[in-house]
């Protein structure tokens, strides 16, 4: 595990997309996995501003919400369309988001599970962490080796994302997620977290025991995590064996 400092939210962007724009030079067929949520928004931003051609690209989404009408705004088809497919012109047939509209949800779970598998797998992953250790909405108590599937909201997680929403009870109750066993299968995990709010449940996921309580513990079983985390996020990180914090300067940091 990699892990890199840095002083604000949008130099987490850089260094993140740094990282990408480096995978994608190399592999133009790159297949993401596309995180929404704040967290990850100052990535696509940067990346957007790299000269490399993604309209090889691919991507699917890390979860969806079950029960909102197609074309929602704050759907994740739309977010992702927003701010993702459309700010960095990829092909919009190569960025798959689960289909949270379907009629039998949970089978469209399985199909977008065996989706991933069909594309040869996520090259990196895109994640961020919830304030209760979630990873995608992969609630504590799921299963370790979950596969993508229907997933009951917490209400911290709804409340989290009530601000999206004009009010609270609109947030839908459930949602389908990639699992966490999906997740442990791609090649690279890129975790990006920002502010003190993040901060007790980073340490617990990095420097805590791994269990299905904080389910973003798992990112120490994989072998290739990059975690990029701005100062007030990573305050409480202990540095342990094999995981020490490098710190980074400024935004034009580049691994
Ligand atoms: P946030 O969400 O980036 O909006 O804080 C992260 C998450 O819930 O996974």
């Amino acid at each position: 595990m990699e892990i890199f400092v840095v002083p604000t939210a949008s130099a987490t962007g850089s260094v993140a997309a740094g990282i990408l724009a480096a995978v994608i030079r190399s592999k133009p067929d790159a297949v993401l996995g596309l995180a929404t949520g704040g967290s990850p928004l100052p990535i696509y931003k940067a990346l957007a501003g790299h000269s490399v051609d993604m309209s090889a690209v691919s991507g699917f989404a890390l979860d969806e919400y079950v029960g909102l009408p197609a074309g929602h705004p704050e759907s994740y088809a739309e977010v992702v369309r927003r701010e993702v497919t459309e700010r960095l012109q990829l092909d919009p047939a190569k960025v798959a988001v689960p289909d949270g509209s379907a009629a039998d949800p949970e089978q469209a779970a399985a199909d977008y599970d065996a989706a991933i598998a069909a594309a040869g797998g996520i090259d990196v992953q895109i994640l961020g962490i919830g304030h209760n250790g979630h990873l995608a909405f992969n609630e504590p108590g799921s299963a370790l080796d979950s596969r993508t599937r229907v997933e009951v909201l917490t209400e911290r997680t709804r409340a989290a994302n009530a601000r999206y929403f004009s009010t609270p009870e609109e947030v839908p109750l459930r949602c389908i997620t990639q699992g966490l066993g999906t997740i442990m299968e791609a090649g690279h995990l890129l975790l990006v977290v920002n502010g003190a709010d993040k901060a007790d449940i980073l340490a617990a996921a990095l420097n805590g025991p791994v269990t299905a309580d904080c389910p973003a513990s798992i990112l120490q079983w994989h072998p290739h995590v990059t975690v990029v985390a701005d100062e007030a996020a990573a305050a409480l990180l202990a540095p342990a064996s094999g995981q020490v914090p490098v710190r980074v300067a400024g935004a034009a940091a580049t691994v």
